[in-house]
């Protein structure tokens, strides 16, 4: 393996203080891999997304998160689930990220999906559409390991810690996934 450094950028579909996506993605910069560093945007300031204003200039909360994601090897996405979905800031989110301005900063980015939810499925549903985005957005979206979460407010201690063996071993694997998967996308020049 080559001694690249691997730069994720990670965000969550949550707004919420007491999220437990938000609390996986945490746990997830306890978690890396060597060779491989996260850093986390906080998607809460992006707007909704309007053309008219689109065409004005993206806001600056747009720009920040386009710009963040073009420093980026590989993108680290946490969705929790609404109605078998994806929750619509994150989609808005991805949507002002879709758009070309000068450049498209999604276009062929490696990508990590994980998501928590109280019910048994584990945000099985909102990853699947979200792989569904990734292919109009060319996100390239590894596809194993699976880290869907079920069953969350059992995993996590009262501060939010992931306490729960399995998943953090599950997260470890799929963050050793995704650093290989990007080093095999983007190879050294
Ligand atoms: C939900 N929730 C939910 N859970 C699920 O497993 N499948 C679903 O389809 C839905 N639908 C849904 C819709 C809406 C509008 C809300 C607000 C919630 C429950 C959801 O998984 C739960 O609130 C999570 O805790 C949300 O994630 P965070 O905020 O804890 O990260």
């Amino acid at each position: 393996m080559s001694d690249r450094i691997v730069h994720v950028l990670g965000f969550a579909g949550s707004l919420r203080k007491g999220s437990y996506n938000r609390a996986v993605l945490r746990a997830a910069g306890e978690l890396l891999p060597d060779a491989m560093t996260l850093e986390t945007f906080d998607i809460a300031p992006i707007p909704p997304y309007d053309y008219d204003i689109e065409v004005m200039g993206f806001p600056e909360p747009v720009v920040r998160f386009r710009d963040r994601i073009t420093a980026a090897d590989a993108l680290l996405i946490v969705t929790p689930e609404y109605n078998y979905s994806m929750p619509g800031v994150l989609k808005n989110a991805i949507d002002w990220a879709s758009r070309s301005g000068d450049h498209r900063p999604l276009d062929g980015k490696p990508v990590g999906l994980m998501g928590a939810s109280p019910g048994m499925a584990g945000t099985a549903r909102a990853q699947a559409h979200l792989r569904m985005t990734c292919v109009c957005t060319n996100m390239l979206p590894l596809s194993r390991p699976e880290v869907l979460i079920g069953q969350a407010p059992a995993k996590f201690d009262e501060e939010l810690r992931l306490t729960d063996e399995g998943t953090r071993q599950r997260i470890r694997d799929l963050l050793v996934a995704l650093r290989d998967w990007t080093l095999k996308l983007r190879p050294l020049p």
